[in-house]
């Protein structure tokens, strides 16, 4: 049940025409694909249609959504415009959205139902600040994250839930956790998992990582027996980097 996934997050580059290039180069380098991870981009928002119409072996994520149906929320976009635009994953409570848009737990834990109830699958991103990981809480951290953050659910609601690890400390910093790093937290994750859900549950459940993770590193963090591909920011921008990642697996 649980599969490789590489996710590409652009987060908010490129222009129309260079995100229709991208996805256009992506979808064309799944050929090269040596691994059996799937391939999915998250481009922003105003391309997602048009990036739907040039990708099929690629899947297709937005980065964030409304924790509404419908209705007034100017600037809002719902699951249900996303699912219309072609998207099947939506990503969940990035730590640029907690932080710069305090998204809080409680919040996520809404967007995490809503996307459910609408037939999409959520990639709900949890992780620490460095000052909580000096101080020992990143344990602490992570579970409030995931049993607030994935509150409610059940364990057929879980079959379509995919978990990302991504210390804030790691993020656009160059800085990437070490393969020990990572492997303990994804352990740690699992666990969880099982205390909140069921031993399936745990089993089952995709764990990717992020942060800093590149053609040169991703080989080594994706060894680890509880890391199940990763979430790449920076290096999903260029179409050759993106599949070197894909292709650590194989
Ligand atoms: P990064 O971003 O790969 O550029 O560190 C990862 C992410 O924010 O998902």
């Amino acid at each position: 049940m649980r599969r490789k996934i590489v996710a590409g997050n652009w987060k908010m580059n490129t222009q129309l025409h260079e995100g229709l290039e991208l996805a256009r180069a992506v979808e064309a380098s799944s050929g090269e694909k040596t691994s059996d991870a799937l391939m999915i981009i998250a481009p922003p928002f105003t391309h997602l249609a048009k990036v739907s119409e040039v990708i099929s072996e690629v899947k297709l994520a937005a980065q964030n959504c409304s924790t509404e149906e419908s209705g007034a929320y100017t600037g809002e976009i719902s699951p249900d415009m996303l699912k219309s635009a072609g998207v099947e994953y939506v990503i969940i409570g990035h730590s640029e959205r907690r932080s710069y848009y305090h998204e809080d737990n409680e919040m996520l834990n809404r967007k995490v139902q809503l996307v459910l109830s609408k037939g999409l699958s959520p990639i709900f991103c949890c992780g620490e600040l460095l000052e909580e990981r000096e101080a020992g809480k990143h344990f602490d951290v992570i579970r409030e994250q995931i049993s607030v953050g994935l509150k409610g659910l059940s364990s057929s609601d879980m079959k379509n839930v995919i978990v990302a690890y991504e210390p804030v400390w790691a993020i656009g910093t160059g800085v990437t956790a070490s393969p020990e790093q990572a492997q303990e937290m994804h352990k740690y994750i699992r666990d969880l998992l099982a205390g909140l859900f069921d031993a399936q549950v745990a089993d089952d459940t995709t764990l990717l990582y992020g942060g800093s993770c590149k053609p040169s590193n991703a080989e080594e963090l994706f060894a680890n027996p509880d890391v199940d591909g990763g979430l790449i920011g920076g290096a999903s921008l260029k179409a050759d980097d993106f599949i070197r990642i894909v292709n650590a697996y194989a």
